[in-house]
């Protein structure tokens, strides 16, 4: 896909501010650092749309990015940044999942996750969460580029395992910071727009 005028267009902290047309929205959930921001970034190949930092954190609104009036990418707040306080930590997981469980306009659910170790307690939970309300979804193998070239399909295939995925579920590895498997998750991702 060629994107070609990518807009931030607003940061919500509650339903009300959720965008009120109906454009399908494909929406990167994971947990905190792993790469959700920058995933938004290196697929509409721009610098700095969505804000991303070293310190894990720093997603706190749900945050939509309007992607040529075609679809929504939509940033969420990690889960899981231990440094957050429990309450705000429980703070944050509801409104996730307030999100997640109500909005009708949800095409597909990306969940990042580092593919370099076992998923979390926390990705398990969130993939299994996933699959209950019955969203369509893909999982990102995610930082890939921190493995030998060579091992990634060995990891996608752990994560697999880790997860107990069906053979349905589709797991693709993805660097943000190499930028190499994008054609494949854009092929993926297509499905999720209509044109
Ligand atoms: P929160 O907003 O805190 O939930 O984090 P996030 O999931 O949006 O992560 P973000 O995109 O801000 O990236 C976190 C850190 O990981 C940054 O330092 C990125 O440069 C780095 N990072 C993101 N993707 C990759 C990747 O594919 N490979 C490597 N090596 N680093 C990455
Ligand atoms: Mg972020």
């Amino acid at each position: 896909m060629i994107v070609k005028n990518p807009k931030f267009e607003i940061s919500a902290v509650g339903p009300k501010q959720y965008p009120s047309n109906n454009l399908p929205e494909i929406v990167l959930a994971g947990k905190s650092n792993v790469g959700k921001s920058s995933f938004i970034n290196t697929m509409i190949n721009r610098k700095a749309l969505a804000r991303t930092s070293s310190q894990p954190g720093k997603t706190r609104q749900i945050n939509f990015y309007n992607i040529d009036q075609k679809f929504y990418f939509v940033d969420l707040p990690g889960f899981g940044y231990s440094k957050m306080s429990h309450t705000e930590q429980e703070k944050v997981g509801k409104f996730i999942e307030e999100y997640l469980f109500s909005r009708k306009n949800i095409s597909c659910i990306v969940l990042l996750i580092d593919i370099r170790h076992d998923p979390s307690k926390n990705d398990i939970m969130m993939f299994n969460y996933i699959r209950s309300i019955g969203a369509p979804h893909i999982v990102i193998a995610n930082k890939a580029d921190k493995i030998a070239p060579t091992k990634v399909n060995s990891y996608v295939e752990n994560l697999r395992n880790s997860l107990e995925a069906n053979e349905s579920d589709i797991i693709l590895p993805f660097s943000s910071e190499k930028k190499i498997y994008t054609d494949t998750v854009w092929e993926e991702l297509e499905k999720y727009i209509n044109d």
